[in-house]
């Protein structure tokens, strides 16, 4: 297999994969997807930070030996930094090492080293070098800072910054809040940020300033609305407090669970002030996208970035109910306000339209700067 690497800087290379047909990964729908490693050239030694995914060896290293081409140096890796454990990363860390250099030097936090044997079984053999914030190495002309970011997004999880060049190896991170980066001081050591998955950041101060705003819970006045229907009647009050919520100025995104995917859902609540769900009662309980769309809504603790969002609830049923119920309980689980409910037997009427348009615009002034 050929496969060029990507010159990012001088002696710094991409490695990494492309995973053109890959759809999904823990759960989240996805246009594909990359696993990015990096090939570094210092004078004395080579590093080559993380790894990829399983199936994705071969794409791989030919892109590791294109590297070496372009650079005109002798094949061989000095070094191995392990920024985390999670197998999309480190798949081929073991055959890797055994193939490129036995000898090596390993560099990986303590937790990588212990989850690296706690998955694969095969790396008590070798010697990890522990290393977090204050470690450096020098490789020849170039220094490797590591910087320790537990839960950033695993217990393992680790910065490399190649610190002559400010090119911040990040791994998952930026998929996660930057405030524990702030406070190292560091930014303005960074002039690119280098993840393990997607685009490298050549310029990293607006998606630091988004992930920013998104870790601190910045809000627009834009509340999103998400619904599912059985025969049109929660589609209606849907559709009415939306048109509630823009009479009064504020800006609507409306998600339609039959055919809109939870990933997207959570990315416009993100900065949304509010958001008002609804779903018809099924044998007593929410309809069964708006349970998914729960499970979701637990997972991700936007209370955590210290943004309280208040809830509108709407439903339709036939007799019994139980939607309301079940949503309201959920939601304040998930850390919402729920601020207000609109139960409705069977199809609404022109005069609980009216209701639900009301509903929606005072959600609106009640968020509005
Ligand atoms: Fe991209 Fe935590 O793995």
């Amino acid at each position: 297999m050929k496969a060029k690497a990507v010159k990012i800087t001088d002696g710094v290379y991409w490695v990494g994969v492309l995973h053109w047909n890959s759809r999904t990964f823990h759960g989240y729908g996805i246009p594909g997807t990359t696993y990015n490693a990096y090939l570094v050239f210092g004078e004395d030694k080579t590093v080559l930070i993380d790894n990829v995914y399983q199936g994705m060896f071969e794409q791989f290293d030919a892109r590791v030996k294109d590297a070496f081409d372009q650079e005109g140096r002798e094949f061989k890796v000095d070094v191995f930094v392990q920024n985390h454990s999670e197998m999309d990363h480190s798949t081929y860390l073991k055959e890797t090492i055994l193939k490129y250099n036995p000898d090596a030097e390993i560099y990986a936090s303590q937790n990588c080293a212990n989850y690296l044997q706690q998955q694969y079984h095969n790396f008590s053999d070798l010697e990890i070098n522990v290393v977090g914030t204050g470690d450096e190495l020098d490789i020849g002309g170039r220094t490797l800072k590591f910087i320790s970011a537990p839960m950033l997004h695993w217990p393992d999880s680790m910065f490399t910054l190649l610190a002559e060049d400010g090119i911040l190896f990040s791994n998952d991170a930026f998929g996660m809040r930057l405030q524990e980066l702030n406070d190292t001081g560091l930014i303005n050591d960074i002039k690119m940020i280098a993840p393990c998955h997607g685009q490298i950041w050549t310029d990293p101060a607006p998606i630091i300033e988004k992930y920013s705003e998104w870790g601190s819970g910045v809000c627009k006045d834009k509340i999103t609305v998400i619904y599912d229907t059985m025969h049109h009647s929660t589609e209606k009050l849907a559709y009415q407090i939306a048109e509630g919520i823009m009479s009064e100025g504020v800006e609507v995104k409306m998600f339609f669970m039959q055919e809109d995917g939870p990933d997207d859902v959570i990315t416009d609540i993100l900065d949304s002030k509010a958001i008002a769900i609804g779903a018809p009662t099924m044998m007593n309980k929410p309809f069964p996208r708006i349970g998914n769309m729960m499970y979701w809504l637990d997972c991700v603790n936007f209370k955590g970035t210290g943004s309280e969002k208040d809830a509108l609830i709407f439903s339709s049923k036939g007799w019994g109910g139980g939607a309301i119920a079940k949503l309201q309980s959920d939601l304040e689980s998930a850390g919402f306000n729920v601020s207000d409910t609109l139960d409705v037997l069977f199809v609404p009427d022109e005069d609980v339209l009216s209701e639900a348009f009301e509903k929606g615009a005072e959600l609106a002034r009640s968020i509005k700067d």
